[in-house]
């Protein structure tokens, strides 16, 4: 079984200088899946709550571009909080991972590249049928 601890900040490459900084992911094994597909949530109220669902086989990489907000991982079993603020950090998260997105700041961006399109059946969205299948 999958484990909060397998969720693991990874921290991208930082190009700095008096004309601001640059952070990239490549497709050269930087991160540990092959990237699919990205999506943004942005013009987040900062009471809101997202997530909330876990995936069956996708990996993510989350990063806040701009703003910060906390990320809860729940395998089933643990819990563990991850804050979330800087641009060239990314938390990687396993397939099996209950998350909420919560905290945001004002003008918060979060970046999440995917390891696969977008399917609705990756997803289990009921919290009692994730901790039943733990
Ligand atoms: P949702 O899973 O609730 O977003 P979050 O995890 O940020 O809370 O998704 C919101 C809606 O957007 C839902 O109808 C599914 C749709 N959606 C897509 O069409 N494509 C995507 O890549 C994603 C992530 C969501």
């Amino acid at each position: 079984m999958p484990s909060v601890d397998d969720c693991q900040i990874i921290t991208l490459p930082k190009v700095a200088s008096d004309r601001g900084s640059l952070s990239f992911v490549e497709a050269n094994g930087s991160i540990p899946f092959d990237i699919k597909r990205i999506y943004t949530t942005y013009d987040i109220p900062t009471d809101a709550v997202r997530g909330g669902h876990s995936h069956i086989e996708q990996h993510e990489l989350v990063i806040a571009v701009n703003g910060s907000f906390e990320i809860e991982l729940d395998d089933g079993k643990h819990k563990k909080t991850i804050f979330l603020r800087k641009a060239y950090e990314g938390l990687h998260i396993v397939p099996g991972m209950w998350r909420e997105l919560k905290n945001f700041s004002s003008g918060s961006v979060v970046l999440v590249m995917a390891s696969d399109v977008y399917k609705e059946s990756d997803y289990i969205r009921d919290y009692e049928l994730f901790r039943k299948n733990r």
